[in-house]
């Protein structure tokens, strides 16, 4: 039996190819119907549409499933590095001990940035939003890195990754600092990924620089949460902009401003803002009315492919308690979250919509603990996410069958008319 559905349209029947991947949903191929029918599929929102075809990330909302080129995140979470998660998406395999050696050298000697880079920052006022400083930060590394531009060549592509990844904490520590009016830090090669973001976000002149390796080895973790996640609005994002081959640096930029929406990786920063609102836990009644009342959303909870626990969420919380515990900190906040969270899982509200903390609910109460403003949380989620970014980006550069994304509409506007003068006109 041949797989493919059947769609009929008036006295017509069309035929519709049935694809299989090699676990989840079955899709349509719907690539021939426009032509064939004259009709256009309607999906705002993308609810029911698969964009393209990937290797890379595989997500099971149901069963609360995430694996990375096959790998689950829990396990990745607590086995791999960040540096080592940045290589199986980049290259589809985790690396040989050789390989981490070569992939990690790379990238370590690319954390500098251009020394005329850092006159950039000046131009924003110290209190501008980092998120802001991020955009036109990474958008303007074409300007600087103009060598490595030519998307039709491997090599450069290669190059403009690791240099992506490469320099995202760089500049993102170099945002940080610049809100606190506090001196730029150059990146040391001695040190990990981690940690040499966290020393140039947080050591000054002063006084030297101690590492904490539980904080470092939780802010690996985060950005092992975070690296990637199937085919979210921002790498939609930057795989439209890919598709016209608009180079990589262009395509992160517009990665990092779709993640600044609330509803997307601006929400650890909406949630923690959320439980300070909040600040006790006998509010939370009252909050969680008006959110059934539907004055505002449940900022951290809900997600498009998760109706089961985000399974992020859960490294999360245990990421969570753990950094507190090592910092000495009782945050309030952390007890209004979790009596959040269980008033949330026993309510038919968020029962009936499938509603669970997704990876924004904890993120935000470790981060501060960490030192971080709210301001930060989502140039943090940026920084991890830009591997994934720049790995679908390659996937979908490399496909043969690319082609520039062109979405139709469904039009319900003015028919045709002819135009009418000033001075005809009611
Ligand atoms: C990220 O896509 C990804 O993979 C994203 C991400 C990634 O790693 O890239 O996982 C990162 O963006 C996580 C999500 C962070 N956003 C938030 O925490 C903001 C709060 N969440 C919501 O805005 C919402 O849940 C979304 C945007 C995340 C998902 O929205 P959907 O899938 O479009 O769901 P929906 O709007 O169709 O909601 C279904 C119902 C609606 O109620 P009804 O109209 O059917 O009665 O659930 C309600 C919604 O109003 N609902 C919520 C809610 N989320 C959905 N009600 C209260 N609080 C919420 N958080």
């Amino acid at each position: 039996m041949t797989d493919k559905a059947t769609l009929t349209i008036g006295d017509k029947n069309y035929d519709l190819p049935i694809l299989k991947g090699s676990t989840g949903p079955d899709v349509l191929d719907v690539r021939k119907l426009y032509g064939d029918s004259d009709h256009f599929t309607f999906d705002p929102g993308f609810t029911s549409t698969a964009s393209c075809e990937s290797k890379i990330t595989y997500i099971d909302g149901d069963a609360g499933i995430l694996l990375h080129r096959g790998y689950p995140i829990d396990q990745l979470a607590e086995k791999s590095s960040f540096l080592e998660v940045c290589h199986l998406l980049l290259n589809g395999e985790l690396p040989t001990a050789d390989e981490f050696t070569k992939f990690e050298r790379n990238i370590t000697y690319h954390t500098m940035l251009h020394a005329q880079f850092d006159s950039f920052f000046q131009g924003f006022r110290r209190d501008a939003h980092p998120m802001a400083v991020m955009t036109g930060a990474v958008g303007a590394l074409s300007a600087f890195y103009s060598d490595s531009l030519n998307v039709d060549d491997p090599k450069q592509r290669e190059i403009s990754a690791h240099r992506l990844i490469a320099k995202m904490p760089t500049i993102a520590a170099r945002a940080f600092q610049y809100s606190q009016g506090r001196p730029f830090v150059t990146p040391r090669n001695e040190l990990s990924y981690s940690e040499n973001f966290l020393r140039m976000c947080f050591s000054v002149p002063a006084e030297d620089w101690v590492p904490n390796p539980v904080l470092t080895r939780a802010m690996d973790r985060i950005f092992i949460l975070h690296a990637d996640h199937e085919q979210n609005a921002s790498t939609s994002t930057v795989r439209l902009a890919g598709s016209s081959g608009a180079h990589p640096f262009a395509c992160i930029a517009a990665g990092i401003a779709c993640l600044w929406g609330p509803s997307h990786g601006g929400a650890n920063q909406e949630a923690l803002e959320m439980l300070e609102e909040i600040g006790t836990v006998d509010n939370i009644p009252a909050y969680v009315q008006g959110v059934k009342d539907r004055k505002y959303k449940l900022m951290g909870f809900g997600h498009r492919v998760y109706k089961n626990f985000d399974p992020r969420a859960k490294v999360m919380q245990k990421t969570c308690y753990e950094v507190l515990e090592q910092l000495g900190i009782n945050d309030p906040l952390l007890q209004v979250a979790m009596e959040l969270e269980k008033v949330a899982l026993s309510d038919p509200f968020f029962i009936d919509r499938k509603l669970y903390p997704n990876i924004d609910f904890y993120s935000g109460i470790t981060l501060r603990a960490m030192g971080f403003p709210k301001e930060m949380f989502t140039v943090l989620f940026a920084l991890a996410r830009t591997v994934g970014w720049i790995s679908q980006w390659k996937e979908m550069f490399e496909d043969p069958t690319r082609k520039i994304g062109r979405p139709r509409q469904l039009y319900t506007g003015a028919t045709q008319r002819d135009y009418v003068g000033v001075d005809k006109r009611g």
